[in-house]
């Protein structure tokens, strides 16, 4: 029985996690794969990681972590913001894996039909920490703290002035696409980002949930008749439900992440079919 199953977070980077991805094999034939972001930041292991991808699973299904968008000193692509974007999802369809920028497409094996939507959202600094009632004061208290998010030197936002502002055309454009969608569709909402706060809670460091989403997609699962939400960034891999909806982190982390919990990394979790309990 195929399934669709996620995965995110793989840093490649780290020779262990490129070893992993190296060993990464569907369970059954005409298994889809979702790769929610954060595969690599150099272009060329982005690359190498989606096109291994799509010769094994017969969908791939990719959207852009920030580490993705990173433009880093010893990345022979130059390119910033949208223009790096634009780049990734050019590579991206010359494999013939699909990104937020293609039409969605419908899962019609077990537990479906279901419109599988990946999503490009960012993040707008409304993760706010306790006492801080906008970005530069939330901005304020992560740097007071020590805890800034290296997007902040290597994710550029050109054209827009500023991540929020890229983050409000994102929204912009995401919600118009998944608004358009049939009446009662029933969807897998894909992003890097988590779509609601609440995993960000338990975060280590509460100043680096600015950096993790926005407020205004909280109600996105009930709005748009999510049966799952895939994300990844935190590194925390479990699932929190809202709304009866499954929120599921699939991320696989950096080593000395992935080693806490055992000797290789977890695969891919299933999302459709629904697993029993999750
Ligand atoms: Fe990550
Ligand atoms: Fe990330």
């Amino acid at each position: 029985m195929s399934g669709l199953y996620g995965i995110s977070d793989l840093h490649v980077g780290f020779p262990d996690n490129r070893s992993f991805v190296e060993g990464l094999r569907p369970a059954s034939e005409g298994d889809w794969l979702i790769v929610a972001g954060d595969v690599a930041e150099r272009f060329s292991d982005i690359e190498w990681t989606l096109r291994t991808l799509a010769g094994r699973f017969a969908t791939v299904i990719w959207v852009p972590g920030n580490h993705e968008l990173w433009t880093t000193k010893d990345d022979p692509v130059r390119l910033r913001g949208e223009a790096r974007y634009q780049q990734l999802v050019d590579m991206a369809r010359g494999l013939g894996v699909l990104t937020p920028e293609d039409p969605y497409p419908v899962w019609d094996g077990d537990g479906g039909p279901v419109t599988i939507a990946p999503l490009f959202v960012l993040y707008d600094y409304t993760f706010r920490p306790d006492g801080a009632s906008n970005k530069e004061e939330a901005l304020k208290i992560a740097h007071d703290a020590g805890v800034v998010c290296t997007d902040e030197i290597y994710l550029h936002p050109d054209p827009y002035p500023t991540r929020d502002a890229w983050c409000d055309a994102r929204i912009a454009y995401t919600e118009r696409r998944l608004t358009e969608l049939p009446a009662g569709s029933r969807t897998v909402l894909i992003n890097h980002w988590p779509l609601i706060r609440e995993p960000t809670r338990v975060l280590w460091y509460p100043e680096f949930a600015q950096w993790c989403g926005s407020e205004r997609t909280a109600d996105w699962h009930v709005r748009f008749g999510a049966v799952s939400v895939v994300y990844g960034h935190l590194h925390i891999p479990r699932t929190i439900w809202s709304d009866g909806v499954p929120h599921v982190e699939v991320s696989v982390g950096y080593p000395r992440e992935w080693r806490r919990r055992g000797e290789t990394p977890r695969g891919p979790r299933r999302i459709l079919p629904a697993p029993e309990e999750s």
